[in-house]
């Protein structure tokens, strides 16, 4: 079932175009009505690491010259950080990015005093390391910050930050994902909510399967007014399914699940290396 919504979204109303960034910095610091966080991971993550490593490809791999390196997992906009800290359990250098400074301190809690909680997913890959980050995910001063450039990321999830933005950015987080990404990095875009009204003011903005689809397949472009055929820029979405668990307001209100699960990689490498269903 949908959460209510109502105190997120009526608060954020006052912040309005670029604003929109600081009322989300504002609601962290307020701290009362942040309905969205579960204070877990979704479970649609867990299987899809495990289900989907044949596509995703391993968190240690091998570079051109033999010498193996663990592979960099970004979560932008990481709320109290819980997806950042299971994929270091799967073996990923996980990175967690935030604007609100005090969501930034809430994850760095959350990773001191979780301990237990995300053990060790397999041993052959042992822990990853885990860095939380504050910054725009607009700009690059929090790559800056991290010494990292542009097209750093092999592994990128995004869960509730695509809904999280007014839709009128939406181009510009296309774009910026194909920015992040390493040459055969993946983007994983839990999509949701695809069962809110679209008619109902956000966050979170309705986002349909066929919203990301416009998007990713057409990065920075205005999509409504477009051909709507993908641009060489484009990702390729090599996987899109139902998963068997999600969290609960990705339900509809008969149980039935309604968000979807799909794989991006960027098209000038689709049929390299790690993703062998590109
Ligand atoms: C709906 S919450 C989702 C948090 C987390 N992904 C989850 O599933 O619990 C969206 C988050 O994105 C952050 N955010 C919004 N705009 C951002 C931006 N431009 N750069 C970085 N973080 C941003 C907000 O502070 C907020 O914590």
């Amino acid at each position: 079932m949908l959460d209510n919504f109502e105190p997120v979204v009526r608060f954020l109303a006052h912040y309005q175009g670029d604003e929109y960034v600081k009322g989300w910095a504002e609601l962290w610091d307020k701290g009362d009505c942040l309905d969205w966080d579960k204070g877990f991971p979704n479970p649609a993550l867990e299987d899809t690491l495990i289900q989907r490593r044949s596509t995703i490809g391993d968190p240690i791999v091998e570079d051109a010259e033999g010498n193996q390196y663990r592979r960099k997992a970004l979560v932008p906009g990481c709320g109290r950080g819980v997806d950042v800290l299971l994929l270091a359990s799967f073996g990923y250098d996980a990175y967690g990015l935030e604007y609100s400074h005090s969501a930034v301190e809430t994850c760095k809690k959350e990773e001191s005093e979780t301990g237990g909680r995300y053990p060790i997913r397999n041993p052959s890959f042992g822990r990853g390391s885990v860095t939380f980050v504050q910054g725009d995910f607009f700009d690059d001063a929090w790559l800056d910050t991290l010494g990292l450039q542009r097209y750093a990321f092999d592994l990128v999830y995004d869960h509730s930050f695509f809904c999280a933005l007014d839709p009128s950015l939406r181009p510009r987080w296309a774009l910026r994902q194909t920015q992040l990404l390493v040459s055969n990095g993946h983007l994983v875009c839990l999509e949701y909510p695809r069962h809110r009204d679209p008619s109902e003011m956000g966050p979170p903005w309705t986002a349909s399967s066929e919203d990301y689809w416009k998007h990713l397949t057409q990065p920075g472009e205005d999509v409504f007014n477009s051909k709507g055929s993908p641009n060489g820029n484009g990702l390729v979405r090599v996987a899109h399914w139902q998963p068997d668990r999600t969290h609960e307001n990705g339900k509809d209100p008969n149980g039935n699940i309604q968000d979807r699960v799909a794989i991006w990689c960027r098209r000038d490498t689709a049929r390299k290396t790690f993703c062998k269903d590109c």
